[in-house]
């Protein structure tokens, strides 16, 4: 198993992308923390991985909340006896808009959820990485769109970009105490988000995406999931520093 005695915290974890991440960490042996807004989806995925014979708990979080995450900081640190890797999936997008049409109440929020909460996880999270014996890490969810903006979401695209800027920065600043910090920049991917976001889920809407993308397909959280194990594993031993465009090619075209 590839996370054996490995603890993850994990952001978003009650949906899509964080939900994949946590069952199959789970799976490979790491001790699971499901953190999220959502009660009952959140609940359901740390029920759903001990059914299944994997450790995990549930607490409800919300990233934007700094006595949120440092109170689940705690219970991981209570139930499992210290914290190995971080993962930040916690996120929300914006309908496509104009950049300047955008209520300022809609950016505020994106800005809380997909770029300040990395402040409260970093600033509560990394003392416990510190204390892991070895194989501390850090994986962020960010986006394409924070690497090749496009037209309608430059808010979002700027959130994200932003993630891949920090995770740079703290891949630096924190190598010397061997945590590793990488990132992952999904292209569309077919969880709740993008059904969300595109108004309404169909099969039309799903080959259309698909067309734009090299491979034929838009991603599977299945997808993101498999980056997300080998940069949290000690495959990953020496890569730190990078964004994984897990993206069916999307960026080059
Ligand atoms: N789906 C895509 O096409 C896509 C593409 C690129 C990047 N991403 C990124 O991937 C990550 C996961 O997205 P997803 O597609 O799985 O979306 P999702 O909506 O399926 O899951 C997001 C989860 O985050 C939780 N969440 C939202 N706000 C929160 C808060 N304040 N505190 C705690 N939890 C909160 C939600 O309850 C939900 O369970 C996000 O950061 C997203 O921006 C998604």
């Amino acid at each position: 198993m590839r996370l054996e005695g490995k603890t993850a915290l994990i952001t978003g974890a009650g949906s899509g992308i964080g939900e994949c991440i946590a069952r199959l960490f789970a799976k490979e042996g790491a001790n699971v923390v499901v953190a999220d807004v959502n009660n009952v989806a959140g609940e359901a995925v740390a029920a759903a991985i001990r059914a299944e014979g994997g450790k995990a708990i549930f607490g409800r979080t919300d990233v934007t909340v700094g006595a949120d995450v440092e109170e689940i900081v705690r219970r991981t640190v209570d139930a499992f006896g210290g914290l190995s890797t971080l993962v930040n999936s916690a996120g929300i997008t914006q309908q496509p808009c104009s950049s300047l049409e955008i209520a300022e109440a809609t950016v505020d929020r994106m800005l809380a959820v997909n770029l300040k909460s990395l402040y409260y996880t970093t600033v509560f999270a990394v003392p416990q990485l510190r204390r892991a014996r070895a194989g501390a890490s850090i994986v962020n969810i960010a986006s394409v769109g924070g690497i090749r903006p496009r037209p309608g979401m430059a808010w979002y695209g700027a959130s994200k970009g932003a993630v891949i800027t920090l995770t740079d920065a703290l891949a630096i600043e924190l190598a010397p105490d061997r945590i590793r910090v990488n990132a992952i920049a999904p292209v569309r991917t077919d969880t709740p988000m993008v059904w969300h976001m595109a108004g309404g889920e169909s099969q039309a809407k799903r080959e259309q995406m698909g067309s734009a993308i090299p491979l034929g397909r838009i991603g599977q959280a299945m997808d993101m999931a498999w980056a997300a194990l080998y940069l949290a594993s000690d495959e990953a031993a020496f890569v730190t520093g990078q964004c994984l465009a897990v993206d069916g090619g999307r960026l080059l075209v």
